[in-house]
């Protein structure tokens, strides 16, 4: 418990405070991803009501703004520009036009692709597919949507709006998160923290500003840990199951593309998150389909506890499937993504990226007062 706790008679500031801040130095920043102050927040939300054919102008553009918080997003180019340098979360979900190929791109800035959703299939049937990653952006970086210029792809939407774009900060970088020392130039933070969380915030002044109090706070800091975590990784490789004696068993979908490891809590080349802030974590995963082979990737926590899964056993060509989760973790709890390793199953990608996985600490600490029984699990190779 934060010290500054002890001066409050009113167990509702208490309350307030503990889930304000991690620790004293927390107050300063309140949640990272849920910044206080105006000026730190930047998040959109816009769909598309009609359709569109690959041509010369690939870029994606939306009529519909549900949330455009910062004004950081220009339906009319198609363009999220980055005003907060930081880590975004991005999603978007595009519909599949009859009989064309879909093939829409996360760009960043002129021609870096990040992401795709596709789906090779002339039929006639209308779908959507989905995707999400978490990107680092630096101040005037550009993000959009491309769909592929020639005209055999499309994308589909109307007034239903199965074209969809999102994006929202997560952790911005004005603050000094490795050492918990308020960087020169915070605007952001101070004033509307002082009025949130009482004397808490003005403690804090007080302790950064003042020298002889400087040496305790740094020996408390030395205790404090990062209190982000987040990662978001691709893969550019497909995964092919085979039936072969003395396969290690049960290995985890590694990486080889980090676009985000705030806290360094995953290891790319392993592939396993393993939790270092107690706390909700949100995550999603999407996965390309291989033609001709079974689909069944699951979330996996811990040694063998399946938490969910994606499944596509459609004889279909290369298309995409999405999941996401939420999971209460304790320091020490891995987290991880395993294909099913059997000759039969596999997961397409490329160099554009079709198989990502995120993951960011939503709420800490929410482990001591959330009872979970472990029900439910099932061992990795049943119900592949
Ligand atoms: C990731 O795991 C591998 C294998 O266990 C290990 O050798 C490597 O040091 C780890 N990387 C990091 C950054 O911890
Ligand atoms: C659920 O939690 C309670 C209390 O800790 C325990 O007694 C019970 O055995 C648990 N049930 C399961 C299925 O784990």
């Amino acid at each position: 418990m934060s010290p500054s706790c002890g001066h409050h008679a009113s167990s509702l500031c208490c309350m307030l405070i503990g889930l304000l801040c991690l620790s004293h130095a927390g107050a300063a920043m309140g949640f990272a991803w849920l910044p206080d102050n105006d000026e730190l927040r930047s998040a959109f939300s816009v769909a598309r009501t009609n359709s569109m054919e690959g041509g010369p102008k690939m870029t994606v553009t939306f009529d519909t703004v549900y949330v455009n918080i910062g004004g950081d997003f220009d339906p009319k180019t198609g363009l999220f520009r980055c005003r907060i340098p930081g880590a975004y979360y991005f999603s978007f979900t595009v519909g599949k036009f009859p009989h064309k190929d879909l093939s829409v791109m996360l760009m960043k800035n002129r021609n870096e692709v990040q992401a795709i959703v596709y789906e090779e299939n002339a039929g006639e049937e209308r779908k959507v597919q989905s995707q999400s990653v978490m990107l680092q952006l630096e101040f005037g970086d550009t993000i959009w949507l491309r769909l592929h210029g020639d005209p055999r792809y499309a994308l589909y939407s109307n007034t239903g709006h199965y074209t969809t774009f999102n994006g929202f900060l997560i952790y911005a970088d004005t603050y000094d998160y490795q050492t918990n020392h308020p960087q020169q130039q915070r605007p952001a933070y101070s004033s509307q923290n002082n009025q949130a969380t009482g004397d808490v915030g003005s403690d804090l002044k007080n302790t950064v500003g003042e020298k002889e109090t400087q040496q305790d706070d740094e020996e408390e800091q030395e205790e404090e840990e990062d209190p982000r975590s987040a990662f978001s990784v691709g893969r550019t490789q497909s995964i092919i199951g085979v039936n072969q004696a003395g396969m290690p068993q049960h290995q985890p979908v590694s990486f080889d593309t980090a676009f985000v490891n705030i806290g360094e809590d995953f290891n790319v080349t392993e592939g396993i998150f393993m939790c270092r802030v107690p706390g909700a974590y949100y995550f999603s995963f999407n996965v390309g389909k291989l033609p001709q082979k079974t689909l069944s990737v699951k979330l996996m926590k811990n040694h063998l506890e399946v938490q969910a899964m994606i499944y596509d056993d459609s004889h279909g060509e290369k298309a995409l499937q999405s999941q996401s989760l939420m999971l209460s973790l304790k320091p020490g709890d891995t987290v991880w993504l395993y294909s099913h390793q059997r000759d039969g199953f596999g997961a397409y990608s490329n160099h554009a990226k079709y198989i990502t996985f995120t993951g960011f600490l939503v709420y800490p600490h929410l482990a001591a007062t959330t009872a979970i029984n472990a029900t439910g699990q099932s061992h990795a190779d049943k119900n592949p």
